[in-house]
């Protein structure tokens, strides 16, 4: 199957990259769609500021530019987002529930041949397909943060996925210019998630006991270990409330108390310290 157009549902700081990638590297005509007209306008203005960020550095021109923006359909309505597409990526925000009701929708409304995606980095793809009806054309297909510089894309497998499906996401993978690993299997975390939650986890234990500052211990990470930012200024990145989800749903999903999340965290979260959406994180991003 050729892939033409792709529906990508979420306009949030994953949604957005993801639609820019698909319209300016794969050249896909793109539907972007979310609930409300506020994350569309933002979703738009984030595509429009890193569009402008690669025609200052030379690698994109303005006409090329607007090409791009000419290619991504913005909707609020989900039956018109996916009812053309061949291809589906669903970057909604990380709650099952959600997720599972917009799946199902997606499941009634698009063409019948259509590959089903998620960019979950967390709920079992399984489950996802199922909600759709038609689990052998679902996939997980994990961006990583800003979906537009970096290179992975992590494939998983679903228990009922077919083959073809999972050739199909690593061809549209290759035609996104990333490079993808694939996992035989649906596990919690899958590759970056189950490694990199622990990490992070360690660096919140490392503040919250006092040990360190969270300057030095992104400064130990950064010059240590080579990583472009410390745990702490990823997490705020990330988004706090995102990587809480995540912890909780290893530590569920395994039983294995070596992903059990910080205290720390978890008041973060409750007094709305989410990292640079708000805000203030372990940083300040007000200035
Ligand atoms: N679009 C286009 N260009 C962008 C951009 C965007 N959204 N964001 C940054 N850039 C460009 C900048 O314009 C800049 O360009 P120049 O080199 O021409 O100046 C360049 O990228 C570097 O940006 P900055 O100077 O602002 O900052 P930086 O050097 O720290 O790079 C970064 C930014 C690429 C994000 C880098 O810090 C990095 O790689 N950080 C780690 C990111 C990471 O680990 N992501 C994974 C998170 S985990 C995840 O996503 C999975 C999950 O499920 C939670």
């Amino acid at each position: 199957m050729e892939v033409k157009r792709v529906a990508v549902l979420g306009a949030g700081l994953m949604g957005h990259g993801i639609a820019q990638v698909c319209a300016q590297v794969g050249k896909y005509e793109v539907n972007m769609r979310d609930i409300e007209q506020r994350f569309l306008d933002s979703g738009m203005t984030m595509i429009n500021d890193s569009l402008a960020r690669f025609v200052k550095k030379g690698t994109l021109n303005e006409e090329e530019s607007k090409k791009v923006l000419g290619r991504i359909h913005a909707t609020l309505d989900l039956e018109e987002a996916v009812q053309n597409a061949d291809f589906v990526i669903e970057a909604v925000t990380e709650n099952p529930t959600l997720k599972k009701a917009v799946l199902m929708d997606v499941g009634k409304f698009t063409p019948s041949t259509a590959i089903i995606t998620s960019n979950t980095s967390s709920i079992s793809i399984t489950e996802i397909g199922a909600a759709t009806g038609r689990p052998s054309q679902v996939c997980g297909m994990h961006f990583f943060n800003p979906p537009q510089l970096m290179k992975l894309i992590e494939i998983i497998r679903g228990l009922k996925t077919s083959d073809e499906t999972v050739e199909l996401v690593k061809q549209v993978s290759i035609n996104l210019g990333k490079e993808a690993v694939l996992l035989k299997k649906d596990t919690p975390g899958f590759i970056v998630n189950r490694i990199l939650s622990q990490a992070l986890n360690e660096a919140v234990y490392l503040v919250a006991e006092g040990i360190a500052t969270p300057e030095d211990v992104d400064k130990a990470c950064e010059l240590g270990l080579n990583w472009p930012m410390g745990p702490l200024k990823l997490l705020d990145y990330i988004g706090i409330d995102t990587d809480l989800f995540i912890t909780e749903v290893m530590v569920k999903e395994t039983g294995d108390p070596k992903f059990r999340p910080s205290n720390l965290l978890k008041q973060m979260v409750r007094a709305n310290l989410l990292g640079r959406k708000t805000g203030r994180g372990f940083y300040d991003w007000t200035k």
